[in-house]
């Protein structure tokens, strides 16, 4: 599969938007580019019933591998807080970190959907300054849609940016940004007066024009109902094999967080198996004296060995490799005599 710039990040012609997902996968053998996924895009897997993928990345080597794995969406979520920045919560996640991230991602991702979280507080004080920042994740960094947590509370909201011309992915249930009012991270919509609030979030945010929208730590009961209620594609995460798709956090895919993985995490690689182990041959083999070898080190020409040496300014040494005969220094003797400038070539 040869995959070209973004045809939305360039600004240039969409290519077959209307193009199926089957088609698109089956041009995975060929020359074409794979067609970008759009908000359209899911709702029409929504209406064949072609799940979803979708996963976080938060740099360019993750969307790079991201979006050439072909998942359909990619969001750059506030997750970014504590999967990548190390802090205890999403909370402290400011614009400017979304932005600086999102832009890496956008650079590596040519079919993906790119959606950006809007973190807590950008959307909290007022439209304008919700849809100013929203804008911004677009203008600046190059999202395709951004999402919003919160259910009733935000459809206006969420109405005001969609009006802005930004697709809004919507996000309820338990909604980490709200981890203080929820008093930790708990599974919601555990009463009858919670899952009845649920379905009137889903309802709110369908009428405010969303394009879709996360479902996060809820019953699988209720997630089914939701998404055989609403017209919005849903996107679970510990919500139950029946949504229109399942996004997951590629570092709690890998074990890259340092931490037990929440039940609705499947683990699909250990990286820090594979890094940890990388790490101590490194180690290990700069304690011993291995590395770098003969082949990994830069020589002199061989003129120009021949010159010092002549000059008296190099020991001649064979390589014990046998590789080719190389010149060892005398550091102290070249410093004196100006000749350590050169570093590259050769
Ligand atoms: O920030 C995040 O990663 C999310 C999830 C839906 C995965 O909001």
């Amino acid at each position: 599969m040869v995959f070209g710039p973004h045809p939305l990040q360039q600004g240039g012609a969409v290519l077959e938007t209307t193009m199926s997902l089957t088609q698109l996968l089956r041009s995975g053998g060929d020359d074409r580019p794979a067609p970008p996924v759009t908000v359209q895009t899911l709702l029409e897997k929504r209406r064949t019933g072609e799940p979803i993928t979708a996963l976080t990345a938060y740099d360019y080597p993750t969307a790079c591998l991201v979006d050439r794995a072909g998942i359909d969406l990619i969001l750059v979520g506030d997750s970014v807080g504590m999967a990548v920045l190390g802090y205890e919560s999403t909370l402290p996640v400011t614009m400017d970190e979304m932005v600086h991230h999102t832009r890496a991602v956008a650079r590596g991702v040519r079919r993906a959907l790119l959606v950006a979280d809007m973190p807590f507080g950008s959307y909290h004080v007022s439209a304008e300054e919700a849809v100013r920042n929203a804008a911004r994740l677009i203008k600046e960094a190059g999202a395709h849609a951004v999402k919003i947590e919160g259910g009733r509370t935000r459809a206006a909201l969420v109405q005001r940016v969609v009006e802005a011309e930004i697709p809004v992915v919507a996000h309820i249930g338990l909604t980490p940004q709200s981890v203080h009012r929820m008093s930790g991270y708990q599974v919601q919509g555990r009463s009858t007066e919670a899952v009845e609030g649920l379905y009137a979030d889903a309802a709110a945010l369908q009428a405010a024009g969303a394009a879709a929208i996360v479902l996060e730590g809820i019953p699988r009961e209720v997630a089914a109902r939701i998404t055989a209620q609403t017209s919005l594609p849903t996107i679970g995460i510990g919500a139950g094999p029946d949504c229109n798709g399942q996004i997951l956090v590629f570092h709690d895919l890998f074990n890259l967080t340092f931490s037990p993985p929440a039940k609705f995490v499947r683990r699909y690689g250990d990286a820090a198996a594979l890094f940890s182990n990388g790490l101590e041959q490194f180690r290990n083999d700069v304690l011993a004296g291995n590395f770098p070898g003969d082949a990994e080190s830069y020589h002199l020409p061989r003129k120009v060995s021949a010159e010092l040496a002549e000059a008296g300014l190099l020991e001649p040494v064979s390589a014990a490799d046998g590789q080719r005969e190389v010149l060892a220094h005398d550091a102290v003797q070249l410093r004196e005599a100006g000749a350590l400038n050169r570093m590259a070539g050769d």
